[in-house]
C-alpha cells in the first residue's frame, strides 16, 4: 500500500515551455514576457496570434502576411457545410465543433504532414475557420443565410459579423478582440495539455486540436462561461441573488466561475472583462446581467476567501456575451476559437522537441485472482 499522492497533477512539472508565464500568488498572466493588461489594451488579436506562434511581436511586413493569410482560410469547404447539415439542430456547438476540426483534416492535402512549416499554415487555417465553422453553425440550425466573411476585417469583426450579418460597431468590435486575446493561451491548462498528450504519439495537429476542444467543452474548464449564465438566468433579477447564494451554499454546490488550480488572487483576466461587462451593459443600456454577477462576487468572495477561491476568467464573460447579444451555448466556442492559437503555439513547441506522455497510476486493485469459469460464478 502506497500513501495518497495529489491527485489532477497538481503541481507537476510535464515540460518547459516558452509561451505563457502564470504567477498565480500576484494573479499575473504573461504571454511570451508580456503583460497580458498590456496586450489587451495595446495589441490585436492577429498580433497576438502572431506572438504567441513565432516568439516575438510582429513587424509591419510579417503582420500584414499574416492576415492575407487568414483572409485566404476565410472560406468554408463545401462538403463540411453539407455534413454540418446532416447534424441534429439541436446538437452541442461545441460537439459541432470538435466533428467540423477532425473533419477538416480529411480535407486538408497537408494533414499529415508534421512538418514545421505545415503545421504553421495548418495553424493559421485552424484559427480562420473555427469562427467560420461557430457561426456557421448558428446559421445552419437556425435556418438562415450565412454571412460572406470580409477578407479586409479582422477575426473580431468577421465573428460579430458573420453572427449577425449585421456590421458591429467600433466598441464591440475592440472589445471583442481584447476578449479573443484573454483567451489566447493559459500554459498547461486541460485542454492545452491534451492537445500536446495527442501531439505527442506523433498523432496531426488536426487530431490534436480535437482533443483540446472535446476537453475544453468540460463545465469545469470553458464551459464554466456557458454555467455562469445558466446561473443568471436562473437568478433572474438582482434582487434573487441573496435568496440563490443561500440555497446554493445549502445544498453544498460551487459557484461557477469562480475558484482556479493555478491562481490564489483575482484573475487577471476576470479584472479586465469586470470592467468590459460593465461598459457593454451601460452602452446596450442593460446593465442587469453584470449587476446580478457582481452582486454574487460580493456575497461569495468573502465566503471563499480564505481557501484563495476568487472569480476566474469566465466570471465576468458571461455576462459580456449575453449584452453582447451572442447565445449562450456559442460562449464556449468563443473561448476555442481564441484558445486554438495557444493550442497550436504548444503543439508547434511540442512537434519541435517531442517525447511522449506516458505517465504512472498507483495500483489499488486486487491481485493474485484465478480465472473461474462462467458457470461457476
Ligand atoms: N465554488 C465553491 N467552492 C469551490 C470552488 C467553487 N467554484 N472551486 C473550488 N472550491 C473549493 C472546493 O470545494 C474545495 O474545497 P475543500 O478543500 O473544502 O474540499 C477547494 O476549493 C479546492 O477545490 P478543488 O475543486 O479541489 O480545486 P481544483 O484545483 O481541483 O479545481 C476548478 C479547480 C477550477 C476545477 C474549481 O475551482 C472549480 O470547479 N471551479 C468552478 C468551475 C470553473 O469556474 N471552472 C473554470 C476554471 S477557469
Amino acid at each position: 500500500m502506497s500513501d495518497k499522492k495529489p491527485s489532477g497533477l497538481q503541481d507537476v512539472v510535464v515540460a518547459q515551455s516558452s509561451i505563457c508565464y502564470i504567477d498565480g500568488q500576484r494573479g499575473q498572466l504573461v504571454y511570451r514576457g508580456y503583460d497580458i493588461d498590456d496586450l489587451a489594451e495595446n495589441a490585436s488579436f492577429e498580433e497576438v496570434a502572431w506572438l504567441l506562434w513565432n516568439g516575438n511581436l510582429p513587424t509591419q511586413s510579417e503582420l500584414s502576411g499574416l492576415q492575407q493569410d487568414l483572409a485566404a482560410a476565410m472560406h468554408f469547404p463545401k462538403h463540411l457545410l453539407e455534413l454540418l447539415k446532416e447534424l441534429p439542430f439541436d446538437a452541442n456547438p461545441m460537439r459541432v465543433l470538435s466533428i467540423a476540426t477532425a473533419a477538416l483534416g480529411t480535407l486538408d492535402p497537408d494533414a499529415d504532414d508534421l512538418s514545421p512549416e505545415a503545421n504553421r499554415k495548418k495553424a493559421i487555417n485552424l484559427t480562420a475557420q473555427l469562427p467560420l465553422i461557430t457561426t456557421a453553425w448558428h446559421h445552419v440550425r437556425n435556418g438562415t443565410e450565412i454571412p460572406q466573411p470580409k477578407a479586409d476585417k479582422s477575426l473580431a469583426y468577421n465573428f460579430l459579423w458573420m453572427l449577425n450579418g449585421a456590421p458591429p460597431d467600433d466598441y464591440a468590435v475592440r472589445t471583442f478582440d481584447a476578449v479573443l486575446i484573454l483567451h489566447a493561451d493559459h500554459e498547461l491548462n486541460a485542454s492545452t495539455f491534451s492537445a500536446r498528450v495527442t501531439a505527442a504519439t506523433l498523432s496531426d495537429l488536426h487530431s490534436a486540436v480535437t482533443s483540446a476542444i472535446c476537453t475544453l467543452k468540460g463545465p469545469l474548464h470553458g464551459g464554466a462561461n456557458e454555467a455562469v449564465m445558466q446561473m443568471l438566468q436562473e437568478i433572474g433579477e438582482v434582487e434573487n441573488v441573496g435568496r440563490y447564494m443561500e440555497k446554493l451554499r445549502a445544498d453544498g454546490k460551487k459557484v461557477m466561475g469562480f475558484g482556479h488550480r493555478v491562481y490564489k488572487a483575482k484573475d487577471p483576466r476576470a479584472k479586465i472583462l469586470e470592467k468590459m461587462s460593465e461598459e457593454l451593459g451601460k452602452r446596450a443600456g442593460d446593465t442587469k446581467w453584470f449587476e446580478m454577477t457582481r452582486a454574487v462576487e460580493e456575497i461569495f468572495q468573502p465566503q471563499v476567501a480564505a481557501k484563495g477561491i476568487y472569480p476566474n476568467v469566465d466570471f465576468y464573460s458571461a455576462s459580456a456575451y449575453q449584452v453582447m447579444g451572442i447565445p449562450r451555448d456559442l460562449f464556449t466556442p468563443i473561448f476555442a476559437c481564441s484558445r486554438v492559437v495557444g493550442w497550436t503555439a504548444h503543439l508547434l513547441e511540442q512537434y519541435a522537441n517531442n517525447r511522449l506522455f506516458r505517465p504512472s497510476s498507483d495500483y489499488i486493485g486486487e491481485t493474485g485472482r484465478k480465472y473461474t469459469p462462467l458457470a461457476s460464478r
